[in-house]
């Protein structure tokens, strides 16, 4: 009769553990339905502050917490919760709060662009699912990633966490590059924007100074950078191509592809084949 402290050991450890599990998914439900509104879905803030922000979270205690959600902050926007919440979901509130802190000791967090992407790296690309190197995801250009957490069962739980407005006009069709927890970019009228992807925030911005007689078919808009190295590369609307630093979006050079007067333009990425982006001999007409 070995196995009968052992059943009993491990039903106490699954009812544990449903415990935990249904109570950390009260206290985001509850986070949800009562703060999001606020203090933004992952604690990022908004109208509310930051809840996430790790220092704050280090110099908070859970008593001033529960206090906080109990009271209110009065004089404030905050409200209190004391004749809405039970003790218990407040505590389950704090536990969830916690669970929000993002960790950004160093390497962790994208706080700067700056990323290097090596040739054997971008030829490695289909074996890479947490990033976006290129246009088409790798040279196979299938566009398709086998990350499987959003399911068709659950993607109607999905609910925003930040967004990003470029604040330029006109259609966006690019297909942004994701590398280490930054996203690149380009949008309409040759901006480029380098964000990071955990918090929505603006690394840098990097916008053409176009002439004024363009000639270019189907809208001013551009399909995406790419990336090899340190640098970023744009296709312009005046049939340019430019090199920014991934770091912070200077320009380290810029190639004529053709003359707009030719009514020569590029939107297209471009394409990276070896170590260093390659001039094409004939400008690439769109
Ligand atoms: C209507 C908007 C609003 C809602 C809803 C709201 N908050 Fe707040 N919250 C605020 C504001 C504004 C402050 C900042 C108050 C101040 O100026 O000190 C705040 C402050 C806080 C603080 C203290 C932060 C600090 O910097 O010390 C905590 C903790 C907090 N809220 C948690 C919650 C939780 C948990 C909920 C949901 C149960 C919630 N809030 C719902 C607006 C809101």
């Amino acid at each position: 009769m070995r196995s009968r402290p052992f059943l009993i050991l491990w039903s106490l450890v699954c009812s544990i553990l449903a415990y935990a599990q249904s109570h950390s998914n009260q206290g985001q439900e509850l986070f949800t339905q009562r703060c999001a509104v606020c203090h933004g879905a992952t604690g990022g803030g908004g109208l509310g502050p930051s809840l996430s922000n790790s220092q704050w979270q280090a110099e908070t205690t859970d008593q001033a917490l529960q206090h906080t959600i109990r009271d209110g902050v009065p004089g404030t926007s905050m409200p209190s919760f004391k004749s809405t919440l039970t003790v218990d979901q407040i505590a389950s509130l704090v536990r969830h709060i916690r669970s929000l802190r993002i960790n950004d000791a160093p390497g962790s967090e994208a706080t700067a662009a700056g990323t290097v992407v090596s040739a054997d790296r971008l030829s490695a690309a289909a074996q890479d699912p947490n990033n976006w190197l290129m246009y088409g995801r790798d040279y196979t250009n299938q566009r398709f990633s086998p990350l499987d957490s959003v399911r068709r069962e659950n993607v109607g739980r999905l609910v925003p966490v930040w967004s990003f407005q470029t604040g330029v006009p006109d259609g966006l069709e690019a297909t942004p590059l994701f590398v280490d927890g930054v996203i690149y970019l380009t949008t309409s009228w040759d901006h480029v924007f380098a964000i990071d992807a955990r918090t929505g925030t603006e690394l840098w911005h990097y916008q053409r100074h176009l002439p004024k007689k363009l000639r270019y078919c189907c809208g001013p808009v551009n399909r995406g950078p790419a990336i090899v190295g340190n640098l970023l590369y744009l296709s312009t609307l005046d049939a340019h191509l430019v090199a920014l630093d991934t770091k912070n979006g200077r320009v380290r050079w810029d190639v004529l592809l053709g003359n707009v007067e030719d009514n020569v333009s590029a939107t297209s990425p471009p394409l990276v084949v070896g170590d260093r982006g390659r001039r094409l001999q004939k400008p690439w007409i769109h």
